[in-house]
């Protein structure tokens, strides 16, 4: 089979079929596509092993966003979401984005911040440097912690000292940066932190108080970019609307914080298909966008001196392909190895530019017809689904009922019968 993520009425085709190509695309075994198709395989067992007191585990549907050309590769994304639309809106997102070559993405080194934060410290400045002089020791037992993470070329590489002020008086905060290469890193930073606390309180005096990875994963970045052909997303006036739409996100955090979560709904449902820790990108991208101190859009829109749409991303991506739920969640492991990543860089990058073509999808239905539109014919689905359709008339179904604007359940069934009718021929 060709290894083209391009695939004309993915949407159209049985459940089955979909999941057929998913499996020949990336070359999945029966069990793996199994465990894609059935929620994790379904294993209730499996949640006694991840959490405490489970009771069983709860369902969410597995989409798979089609069309993605990035770097030059083509990728089938997983998605696990409950929203209707975002599937879909990104898929058409990557295809509108394909004209002029998909996206294009890049990352910082896999570099996580732990903090260990001193208090009680009347001269600041003087046990900033008093540290910073003897970092190569905070360093060098930061890394006795975990041989393995050094034997794979990771491990803390520099510290960081900060002043900061609360309202009890200064802190001083040091960093440890840990390059955690594959892993999402809380572990191996969080144990580091504990170990060199004495180090660095016997060093600074005062007292040490918090020791903790931070989720503002500054150095640790993904970005993604990609350009729009003006006629591709339906002309020089839609390009000029997305981009009034982004301005109006840069200038208005009401407005910001509803533009970042269209750009999360693409994030985090890469994010939980590949079953990484969805509530640290939420926080990493949010203190992101407000690292200023203003909260500020986390893509850009801009339009190209050829009157075509530049769209840009970049946030913090603490994601892993080793440890946790990656490894032991069946499907997980199955939606990773669809997209066939080779790195946690890699994946981070993937999740950037999906949550870039989800954004652009948003604005765009935004600055032309609107997004209840796109909604509305789902929502319309649903109802008539629930009202006892037959499937082969759900469609025609659909259809009528949106276009009357009559998007009820008496309306529907009253649809389904006529149609019924005329079908038996009664
Ligand atoms: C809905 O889940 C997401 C949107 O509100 C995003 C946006 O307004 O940009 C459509």
């Amino acid at each position: 089979m060709e290894k083209t993520s391009r695939i004309e009425g993915f949407y159209k085709l049985p459940m089955a079929e979909r999941l057929k190509i998913v499996k020949a695309f990336a070359d999945l075994s029966d069990d793996e596509a199994l465990s894609l198709a059935g929620f994790g395989g379904g294993d209730p067992s499996l949640s006694d092993k991840m959490i405490e007191n489970a009771i069983g585990s709860f369902q969410m549907p597995l989409g798979i966003a089609v069309n993605f050309l990035i770097n030059n590769r083509d990728y089938l994304i997983p998605m696990a979401i409950e929203e209707p639309s975002v599937v879909a809106a990104a898929s058409n997102a990557a295809k509108m984005a394909r004209v002029k070559g998909g996206f294009w993405t890049s990352s910082t080194p896999p570099v996580m911040i732990g903090q260990v934060q001193l208090t009680g410290i009347k001269d600041p400045s003087r046990a900033k440097h008093t540290i910073l002089e003897r970092k190569q020791e905070i360093i060098d037992l930061a890394n006795q912690q975990d041989p393995m993470l050094i034997k794979f070329g990771g491990g803390a590489k520099d510290i960081d000292v900060r002043i900061i002020h609360t309202q009890k008086g200064p802190n001083v905060v040091v960093h440890l940066l840990v390059d955690v290469k594959d892993a999402m890193g809380a572990n191996a930073v969080n144990t580091m932190a504990e170990a060199v606390a004495p180090l660095v309180e016997n060093i600074a005096g005062g007292r040490v108080c918090l020791r903790i990875l931070s989720n503002l994963a500054t150095h640790r970045l993904a970005r993604a970019r990609a350009i729009w052909d003006k006629d591709a997303i339906g002309g020089e006036d839609v390009v000029d609307g997305i981009v009034e739409a982004y301005l109006f996100a840069d200038a208005d955090p009401y407005r910001c914080a509803t533009h970042n979560k269209g750009v999360m709904n693409g994030i985090d449902a890469v994010i939980i298909a590949t079953g990484n820790d969805w509530r640290a990108i939420e926080a990493g991208a949010h203190a992101y966008a407000a690292r200023t101190g203003s909260y500020k859009p986390l893509t850009t829109f801009e339009k190209t001196p050829e009157g075509d749409l530049a769209g840009t991303i970049e946030l913090p991506m603490a994601v892993g392909l080793i440890g946790g739920a990656t490894k032991v969640h069946p499907a997980a492991r199955a939606a990773i190895k669809l997209l066939g990543v080779k790195g946690a860089q890699e994946l981070g990058e993937i999740a950037a530019a999906v949550g870039l073509a989800q954004n652009l999808a948003a604005l765009r239905a935004l600055a032309t017809v609107g997004i209840q539109k796109g909604h509305m014919s789902l929502h319309a689905k649903n109802i008539v689904n629930s009202v006892g359709c037959p499937p082969e008339l759900v469609d025609e179904v659909v259809r009528i009922v949106v276009a009357e604007k009559k998007i009820r359940m008496d309306r529907a069934k009253e649809v389904v019968e006529e149609l019924k009718r005329k079908r038996d021929g009664r």
